[in-house]
């Protein structure tokens, strides 16, 4: 399941600020990593997750993410910081066209497990039919 969600930020002439709490990211964050220092040339990602609920949020610059699920392919344009992603389930997800100033964060529901990869888009198929 992919599902796009909107924040309201807190604006005065201080700035702005966004509040992201737990009902709104749907579970407990038990990890964060962020993807910087990626350029045009860069496409990464190429898996899918057996269990892992993630929430991604492009909070400077832009980059795509293509998410495969069943055989619907969607591309979605992070280019703002007010709007985040909600992806659970067998998801396969190819991330490109970063802009050099681009920092892509992702939360996720558990902590680091290589066993819950499916790197093999051969494995995913199967698995999502
Ligand atoms: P990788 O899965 O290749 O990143 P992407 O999905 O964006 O293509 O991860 C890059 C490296 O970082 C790889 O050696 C695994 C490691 N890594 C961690 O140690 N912890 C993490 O939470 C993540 C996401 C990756």
């Amino acid at each position: 399941m992919i599902k796009k969600i909107s924040f309201t930020p807190i604006v005065d002439s201080r700035g702005s600020l966004i509040a992201i709490e737990e009902p709104t990211i749907g579970f407990t964050v038990k990890r964060i990593y962020y993807i910087y220092g990626a350029n045009s040339a860069t496409r990464r990602g190429y898996h899918a997750h057996l269990n892992l609920k993630q929430f991604f949020i492009c909070i400077s610059g832009s980059c795509k993410i293509q998410f495969e699920e069943d055989s619907d392919v969607k591309v979605i344009n992070f280019n703002s910081n007010d709007k985040g992603v909600y992806v659970e389930g067998i998801v396969w997800r190819e991330i490109y066209d970063f802009s050099n100033d681009c920092i892509l964060l992702v939360l996720a529901s558990e902590v680091y497990n290589e066993e819950d990869y499916i790197r093999d888009y051969k494995d995913f198929k199967k698995l999502s039919n």
